[in-house]
């Protein structure tokens, strides 16, 4: 072999040895092998060389074309298992291990809310009763005892579907998680203790409003229920949501179509310092009364022989107030920075049922 050749072939496989990864690799395969590679050009200059030189030379080239080729593949290859060596090292997941901090998730707020609630209301004997987002307007109002005039029912507050073929009944996206009691009171018979936790639509949008927010709605259906079991079941719950045992609760009356009497309960907090339980300012938290006599008999329960009890609260408001959280907004833009703020631990689970 001339020395020209031999002088490529020593600097080939020492750069193939030398090369680290596949994209130093790739550069010495195009360089020598490529269209216009080194060894390459070398095949293409034998054309202009006289035929009894080009003989010999060419020989040479080819072998050293074969060798050059082999080597070159067989360094890709080790080059290749090598890097996926070490991502299956650097990628090794241990399932049976807690994530690293770093990496952990945390449980939205809103979720966080849900399971409290659930934790509270099941300890005092409440299950999770759902229902659709699409409920019809007769769940949604007219078995709610909403008249047809009722502004709730305008298009302002309630997003309407389109009328559906061969469909004859009026779809809303459900406005209050209310329609899941006239769900409940059709499926199964009392006594009832249910709470429901859902999704609610109006078209509404502002720092305190959101077009989409979330209720947890409470019925209870039983004989002699009374306004008594009502309060009871409310102030127990604000106190150990709010972990405050002397929380200030206030029933004030009020309207809804679908109890009577209506209450809108209070808590006690400061309007200057935000505190809840402190200062001599009220803010309301919920809606509620006894289940109206015509709700119950739309559900085929005679009023005579069954009484009830029944509350509405929004979960973000709730939330708010519990966490100091300023802007409704804030839940639904999935900034990671504010979820590490509010959110939650996900292996520690709500035990407030402990509290009460
Ligand atoms: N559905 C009411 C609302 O969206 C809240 C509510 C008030 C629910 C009183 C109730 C209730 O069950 O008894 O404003």
């Amino acid at each position: 072999m001339s020395d020209d050749l031999e002088i490529l072939r020593q600097d080939v496989l020492s750069e193939l040895a030398e090369a680290a990864d596949l994209r130093a690799w790739d550069a010495i395969r195009v360089g020598t092998l490529g269209k216009s590679g080194r060894l390459t050009t070398l095949l293409k200059a034998l054309g202009k060389m006289a035929p009894d030189e080009r003989k010999a030379r060419g020989v040479a080239l080819n072998r050293l074309r074969d060798e050059l080729t082999r080597a070159v593949e067989d360094r890709g290859k080790a080059l290749e298992a090598a890097e996926l060596e070490a991502r299956l090292v650097a990628e090794r997941v241990d399932v049976s291990l807690p994530p690293p901090p770093a990496q952990q998730g945390f449980i939205h707020p809103i979720a966080r809310a849900v399971e409290e609630m659930t934790a509270i209301f099941g300890a005092m004997g409440f299950s999770v009763a759902e229902g659709p987002d699409i409920e019809t307007d007769w769940h949604n109002f007219s078995a709610l005892n909403t008249p047809d005039h009722h502004p709730a029912r305008t298009d302002h507050d309630t997003f309407y579907l389109p009328p559906a073929p061969g469909l004859d009944v009026t779809r809303v996206l459900r406005t209050q998680t209310s329609g899941v009691q006239i769900r409940t009171m059709l499926a199964q018979k009392p006594p009832i203790r249910v709470i429901c936790p859902g999704r609610t639509y109006r078209a509404d949008h502002d720092a305190t409003h959101s077009p989409m927010f979330h209720q947890c709605e409470g019925l209870v259906v039983g004989k002699g229920i009374t306004l008594g079991h009502l309060k009871g079941c409310l102030i127990e719950f604000l106190r150990v949501f709010f972990d405050k045992p002397d929380l200030p609760v206030r029933f004030r009356s009020s309207y809804f179509p679908f109890t009577e009497p209506s209450m809108e309960v209070d808590i006690g907090w400061s309007r200057r310092t935000g505190e809840i339980g402190g200062g001599d300012d009220w803010l309301e938290v919920l809606g509620s009364g006894m289940v109206h006599a015509r709700v119950l008999a739309n559900c085929g329960l005679d009023p005579r022989e069954w009484q009830g009890f029944a509350f509405g609260m929004g979960i973000e408001r709730l939330t708010m107030l519990k966490n100091g959280i300023p802007d409704l907004r804030s839940f639904y833009e999935s900034d990671i920075r504010w979820l590490r703020h509010y959110g939650s631990d996900p292996l520690a689970p709500a035990l407030l049922h402990e509290g009460l």
